[in-house]
């Protein structure tokens, strides 16, 4: 089995600040990064900006600004982003960088050698705030403008000459690789969208523009520049230096395990990117995630509708731990979400403050008054003890599953009930009642404290930060953290000091 992890999340258009639904992409795919790294991977972790075409152009032009001066001042807004988000990424790539540019113009003239581009004209429908081509039965009519029926935005009609990609001749190859590979397209509800799009019939796609110049030129006529979205998948492979394929980076980790994106991409992930790749002869990702919609109120939270939560705001108040958590446990990943801050106050009152560290506090205390920080020694087992402790054994294979098949909700599911197991066995177990008894008592604690580091390993995708605090009472460095020593029972060593910490979550005092 290949010790080797690389997911990306999608590159973001810096034609505004980032929002939420940005800000979520990326800590779902730093859960999965932190994960796979802890669980003892090499991991490449891509994220970046896109930031050619004609979307970016005229925001640039709105703020009188030329398009590169503007996509710097923005794209650094994204790459702070990942610094305040706490990204582990391993790289920050932008479009307009050279290495980009170069893996671009490579693989438009294999495409061109190939013969799968040609010279035509293009007459249809064009959103620029999708970026995307319609067809005519994917428009309508919608307060006297024409908007797409698919995202909503508006549509003009474009009519210029244009390369196009013999996408059409790709149909029955792309089905075959779905069939071969039934987990690419995850969670199934959106293969099955692809499927039925790519069933219905692909028309050749116009992979080139002439009515404005913010891109790469198309090699062979300046005239043109490369579809954005052509320009930007390959962001992917340009990261690990492609076209030199026998470049460590490419060897080690192309194909990607997996292109996080939301759902409104999976299109051009699922049916395009594949298409270009096959076509080039590279071998396609191994898989494509589309998650749901962060929602305010019942609507897709976005600039265009005006009902932005503002994550810096929001980390400013409450930390990145908190968002961080509240994200991953409270969107049903895979589906729509709908948040709040009252939702968000709710789930760090009640998950981070009163269960996780309140347990943290109470088993710390403790310790203080009766053990003077030390991890105590203990005695055997009893049956409540493994009770507890082995489940984390008896479920490490399912845990290392559902992170493979992007089930986060089981993984996190597990977490929250090992945390009320773990508070209810320190309860019932009464050790303040045990100073008659010290080896039950201090095996109490000792168990107590597996109970917590297990846990925190567990915490460390989600609420990094917070667990390195948990774990550096026991001396665990992040260098250190191993996720399969959840299995062990008695890694603690006796007799070493334990550290102090201070409250973990602050509890958010209500008052209305
Ligand atoms: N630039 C393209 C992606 C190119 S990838 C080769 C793009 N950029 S984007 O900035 O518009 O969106 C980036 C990601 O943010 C998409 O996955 C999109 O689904 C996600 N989100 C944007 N708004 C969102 C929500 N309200 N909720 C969740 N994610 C959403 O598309």
């Amino acid at each position: 089995m290949s010790k080797n992890y690389y997911i990306t999340t999608p590159i973001y258009y810096p034609s505004a600040k980032p929002h939420m639904g940005h800000a979520y992409s990326s800590i779902v795919a730093d859960f999965f990064a932190r994960f796979k790294k802890i669980q003892g991977f090499n991991v490449f972790f891509l994220t970046g900006t896109d930031e050619h075409g004609q979307k970016i152009q005229r925001a640039a032009e709105k703020k009188q600004m030329d398009p590169l001066t503007f996509c710097n001042e923005l794209s650094k807004t994204f790459k702070d982003l990942t610094k305040t988000l706490n990204l582990s990424n391993t790289d920050f790539i932008r479009t307009t960088e050279n290495r980009h540019k170069k893996s671009v113009i490579n693989l438009w003239n294999i495409l061109e050698k190939k013969k799968e581009i040609y010279l035509s004209k293009y007459a249809g429908w064009y959103s620029v705030s999708d970026e995307a081509f319609y067809s005519e039965d994917e428009v309508e009519n919608k307060d006297g403008l024409k908007v797409s029926k698919l995202s909503g935005s508006n549509v003009e009609w474009v009519e210029e000459e244009s390369y196009f990609f013999k996408l059409s001749k790709w149909q029955e190859p792309l089905l075959n690789f779905y069939s071969e590979n039934p987990n690419f397209i995850l969670p199934e509800s959106r293969k099955n969208e692809v499927l039925s799009f790519v069933k219905s019939g692909l028309k050749d796609l116009s992979v080139s523009r002439k009515s404005f110049s913010w891109g790469i030129k198309v090699p062979s006529n300046k005239d043109h520049v490369i579809y954005v979205w052509l320009d930007a998948l390959t962001n992917y492979i340009s990261a690990l230096n492609y076209p030199n394929e026998n470049a460590d980076l490419y060897k080690k980790f192309w194909p990607a395990t997996i292109h996080l994106i939301g759902k409104d991409i999976l299109r051009f992930h699922a049916v395009y990117w594949p298409a270009f790749l096959l076509a080039a002869n590279i071998k396609p990702p191994k898989r494509v995630y589309g998650h749901g919609w962060i929602l305010s109120g019942e609507e897709k939270m976005s600039k265009s509708k005006g009902n932005i939560l503002d994550p810096i705001e929001i980390i400013n108040n409450y930390g990145i731990d908190p968002l961080r958590y509240y994200l991953i446990k409270e969107v049903s990943f895979g589906n729509d979400g709908n948040i709040s801050k009252e939702k968000l106050e709710n789930c760090i009152n009640s998950d981070l403050a009163n269960n996780y560290g309140n347990l943290c506090q109470r088993v710390i205390s403790f310790n203080e008054k009766n053990s003077n920080l030390k991890i105590p020694e203990k005695d055997k087992f009893i049956e409540n003890d493994l009770k507890v402790l082995d489940i984390f054994k008896s479920n490490h294979k399912n845990l290392i599953n559902y992170i493979d098949n992007q089930d986060l909700n089981s993984y996190m599911n597990f977490i929250i009930d090992r945390l009320f197991s773990a508070n209810k066995y320190f309860n019932d177990q009464e050790p303040w009642n045990k100073k008659s008894d010290l080896k039950r008592l201090n095996t109490i604690q000792y168990v107590s404290f597996e109970l917590i580091r297990k846990i925190t390993i567990m915490l460390y995708p989600i609420i990094p930060e917070s667990s390195l605090k948990v774990l550096k009472i026991f001396g665990i460095d992040e260098d250190k953290i191993d996720f399969n020593s959840i299995t062990n029972n008695d890694y603690l060593k006796p007799n070493t000091k334990i550290k102090k910490i201070n409250i973990l979550f602050k509890k958010i005092e209500n008052n209305d």
